[in-house]
């Protein structure tokens, strides 16, 4: 019996070590230093050493010590820390002898406080190590802040350097230097945005910006054997209404093959914010966070995750999808697979990403799809993570966002000294499909609206904002360019049908000549495609310059462009309705253009081939190899070609080359009658009066007889208050002076109107807004319009309210 129960004994123990691990971390580097005290000062279990003043760790001229009694600090965690700071003039460096080659943690504390003698907040200051700048003091902000940084070391020392500026000095309220276990960052780390690459992450340089305990709780650095420290993710979350707050006092299983501690604590795993689950099972619904991010870098992502839930969570069982932004981090992930079905184990993943272009990078975890699975979802942890852009800086302002020139002066090779000779070239170039792209001339040095571009390939370097493809993976999607994936072909390149490796389609543009020209081009509308996202503007997957090749990915149109149902191929035509909304759509995408952003952006060739289609009829606004930054007023007529598509260019553009966002709005205008009448804009083998689709419109609509001209398809399918408003929008944007057409919002507000006129439009109306419409920026051409003039359906009886305040209520909806 008794060796029985002894035997029983040995196998307990053996199946505890197994799921047990407690060797603590000890790291072989540790310098905690309290700069600018004169005494020892412990941080819960750690001590941070006085700042010594003969030590051999610094180099530097002077040594200023200073120190505050601010009471902002008292609730700050370790407010002791930030009561004093070393002040540093001139270049100083801090050297620590490095026992462990290694990634290290670079923590560096920073309260600018007001002394005396010196106000920190005029502190002027990089810091840099290991020739990564790791941040400059104008992104510091007033209260105290940590910084994180974490490097791969693998000399023997460890040197961080402070350069203040000339007339200015540095300053550092602490300092920690830490071994990072091993495990802690892996080597490569695939990517989402697109999936299916990896990242090398052996030599590149980290910022933690965010680590957020889930379940609306604090870690603090006693409860993680690392010492860092956990926010809460309540402020990160979008909609606490889809939110429960879970936790547990169990142990969490800690496995041999699974995460250990250093990971993350058990504090971490032991709570979660989950998808709501009284919520209606019928109502499918992500939980979601929000975090802001410097764009033009890449991160690294970990989720943390541990079922605690399970097999007590009713209804069962836990299958969720994981995003970032859009793209699918995990699908139907089932944690108790990943951990071999041991409960409340811990489980992490780990993906690489670029950040949104909006500054804002969002987390959801939500109802996955699968059989009838109910919506359950949680995230225990969430770390992110800054990689060094291409610079080797980790700095907001050294970003690998190409900076739009927005100074007037360009200097684009391309001189055209006349406009018809422009007008010549025009003719030529309209003709094709999507944005010509080309081969960037060999070895030549070339300067861009003032960027200069050398031989070495730094579009890459200035364009990183857009994923860069290497050219196996562009030729593995294409199948090596086969002739039998083209989609469009226009003289300066091919489109290519391809599948990515998660099954995205998309249309893939390869340049193929040797122009500047096409250079600026493909550079302009990486830059462009790489800013701004909307749901109505055609999106970059990413590009390739490799081995000179121009090569852009976008997302893949199903139905070609918008001139291709218009007239001249055999694809079925629209419907008045279909029409209505892809104006719609399209002046949404140029409003946000001319909006979105503090500067303008004039888009300078709106056409109907620059109209793509989704699958699902959905217009997005495409090619932006012309667009640019504006208003502008060029004093130097002669070094300015006079650019867009010959039919469509706004007449004051061309006779005072000055661009507007009411040029956009000019050609916009163009577009509405191609849409309406359903013939090309110029067309030479008409009657005289006819060539100009513009001119003979225009004639029509002034007579009142609009109906006598539209595409014939459509005769007897437009309500003559649709078309008569349609007509009235149309003929408004085509006016001579460009200040007396309206704005793309007003357009798109009369557009709306158009299609209500009509007595639909509900599904465009409905639709959720990507930008927030100004209600100033959107009002009605006229306050308020009689409602007389509406023949509404009975659902939507509104008789007695003004549609100027139907609409408001409308754009309010919008807003929200
Ligand atoms: C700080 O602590 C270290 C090590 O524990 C000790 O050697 C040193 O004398 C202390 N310094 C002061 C100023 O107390
Ligand atoms: C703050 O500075 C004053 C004068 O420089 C010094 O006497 C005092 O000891 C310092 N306090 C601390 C906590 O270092
Ligand atoms: C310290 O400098 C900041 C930034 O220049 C300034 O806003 C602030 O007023 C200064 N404070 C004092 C007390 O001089
Ligand atoms: C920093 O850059 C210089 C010059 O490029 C190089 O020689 C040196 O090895 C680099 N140092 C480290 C630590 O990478
Ligand atoms: C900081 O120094 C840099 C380089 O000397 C200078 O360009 C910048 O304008 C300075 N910033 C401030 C806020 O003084
Ligand atoms: C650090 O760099 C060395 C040398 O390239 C490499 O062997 C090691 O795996 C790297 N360590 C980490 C944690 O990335
Ligand atoms: C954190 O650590 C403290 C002290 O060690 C302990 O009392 C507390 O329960 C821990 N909290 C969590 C959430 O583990
Ligand atoms: C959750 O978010 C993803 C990514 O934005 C989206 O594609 C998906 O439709 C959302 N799911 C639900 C149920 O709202
Ligand atoms: C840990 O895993 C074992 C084996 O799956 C399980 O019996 C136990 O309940 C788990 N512990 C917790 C706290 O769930
Ligand atoms: C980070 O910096 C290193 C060294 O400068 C560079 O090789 C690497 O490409 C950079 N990382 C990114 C994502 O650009």
């Amino acid at each position: 019996m008794a060796v029985v129960n002894f035997e029983f004994l040995i196998w307990v123990c053996s199946v505890f070590c197994l799921i047990s691990v407690s060797v603590e971390f000890d790291p072989p580097d540790n310098y905690l230093i309290d700069c600018g005290s004169l005494k020892n000062t412990s941080v819960v279990n750690r001590v941070f050493m006085a700042d010594d003043l003969n030590s051999r760790l610094l180099s530097t001229s002077q040594h200023i010590f200073v120190n505050t009694s601010s009471n902002s600090l008292s609730s700050t965690f370790a407010s002791e820390l930030y009561q004093t700071a070393r002040i540093l003039i001139g270049t100083s460096h801090f050297t620590f002898p490095i026992k462990k080659h290694a990634r290290h943690w670079i923590r560096l504390y920073f309260f600018p406080f007001v002394h005396q003698n010196y106000n920190l907040s005029e502190a002027n200051f990089s810091v840099s190590c290991q020739n990564f700048t790791l941040l400059r003091s104008s992104q510091l902000g007033i209260g105290p802040s940590i910084k994180e940084f974490s490097l791969n070391i693998t000399s023997d020392n460890l040197v961080i350097n402070f350069t203040p500026s000339a007339d200015s000095f540095a300053f550092l309220n602490a300092l920690e230097i830490v071994s990072v276990p091993d495990e802690l960052i892996p080597g490569t780390v695939g990517t989402v945005d697109p999936p299916g690459y990896t990242q090398n992450l052996l030599h590149q340089a980290l910022e933690t910006i965010f680590r957020v305990n889930m379940g609306n709780k604090v870690v603090y650095p006693q409860n993680d054997t690392l010492s860092r420290f956990w926010v809460s993710d309540k402020p990160f979350l979008k909609d606490l209404n889809f939110v429960n707050f879970v936790s547990t006092a169990d142990a969490v299983n800690y496995t041999s093959g699974g995460p250990s501690p250093e990971i993350a604590p058990s504090a971490v795993y032991r709570t979660a914010s989950m998808l709501n689950s009284e919520f209606d099972p019928n109502t499918k619904a992500n939980v979601t966070w929000f975090f802001s991010v410097d764009p033009g870098f890449e991160y690294l992502v970990r989720f943390h995750f541990c079922d605690f839930l399970s097999p007590n969570l009713t209804p069962g069982p836990l299958i969720f999808n994981v995003y970032i932004n859009s793209w699918s981090v995990a699908s139907n992930l089932d944690l108790s697979k990943q951990t071999s079905g041991i409960l409340a184990a811990p489980y992490y993943m780990d993906v690489v990403t670029r950040a949104s272009d909006n500054n804002k990078l969002s987390v959801s975890v939500g109802h996955s799809d699968v059989g009838n699975v109910y919506p359950n979802a949680i995230l225990n942890g969430l770390e992110i993570m800054k990689i060094n852009s291409s610079r080797g800086s980790l700095d907001a302002s050294d970003s690998d966002i190409p900076h739009l020139q927005l100074s007037s002066k360009k200097k684009i090779g391309l001189i055209v000294a006349s406009a018809a000779g422009a007008l010549f070239i025009l003719l030529v170039l309209s003709s094709v499909l999507f944005l010509k792209c080309m081969r960037r001339r060999k070895s030549s040095r070339v300067d861009i609206n003032g960027v200069k571009v050398d031989d070495t390939g730094s579009i890459a370097s200035a364009s990183k904002a857009g994923y860069r493809f290497p050219l196996a993976a562009i030729q593995e999607v294409t199948e090596n360019f086969s002739e039998s994936l083209i989609i469009g072909i226009g003289g300066f390149g091919k489109v290519y049908k391809g599948v990515l490796k998660n099954e995205t389609l998309v249309a893939v543009k390869r340049g193929s000549s040797y122009s500047q020209q096409g250079l600026a081009e493909f550079r302009t509308e990486i830059e462009m495609l790489s800013q701004f996202r909307h749901r109505h503007l055609v999106s970059l997957i990413g590009y390739c310059d490799e081995q000179n090749e121009m090569i852009i990915v976008y997302e893949f149109m199903g139905n070609g462009t918008l001139k291709n149902h218009l007239y001249g191929s055999g694809l079925p035509r629209l419907s008045w309705k279909q029409r209505l909304e892809i104006c719609i759509g399209s002046a949404r995408g140029l409003h946000y253009l001319h909006t979105g952003s503090a500067k303008a952006i004039i888009h300078r060739n709106v056409k109907s081939a620059n109209i793509l289609l989704d699958e699902n009829f959905m217009a997005k606004v495409a090619d932006f190899g012309l667009s640019k930054a504006g208003p502008e007023i060029d004093e130097t007529h002669v070094s300015t070609a006079v650019k867009g598509s010959f039919g469509y260019l706004d007449p004051e553009y061309l006779t005072r080359q000055q661009l507007t966002e009411k040029s956009d709005v000019y050609s916009f205008g163009v577009v509405l009658f191609e849409i309406l009448c359903g013939r090309p804009v110029v067309d030479p083998s008409l009657p005289r009066e006819e060539v100009s689709l513009v001119e003979w419109a225009i004639k029509w609509r002034q007579m009142g007889r609009l109906e006598e001209i539209v595409d014939p398809l459509l005769a007897g399918h437009i309500k003559p208050e649709s078309l008569s408003k349609f007509g009235e929008t149309a003929e408004k944007c085509l006016v001579q002076r460009g200040s007396d057409r309206p704005t793309m919002g007003e357009v798109l507000w009369n557009l709306e109107c158009t299609l209500q006129l009509q007595g639909g439009g509900g599904g465009s109306l409905n639709e959720k807004p990507e930008l927030s419409l100004q209600t100033d920026d959107a009002k009605p051409l006229e306050s308020s319009i009689s409602t007389a003039q509406f023949s509404m359906g009975s659902a939507r009886d509104i008789a007695g309210i003004s549609m100027s305040r139907i609409f408001s209520e409308m754009m309010k909806a919008e807003m929200r």
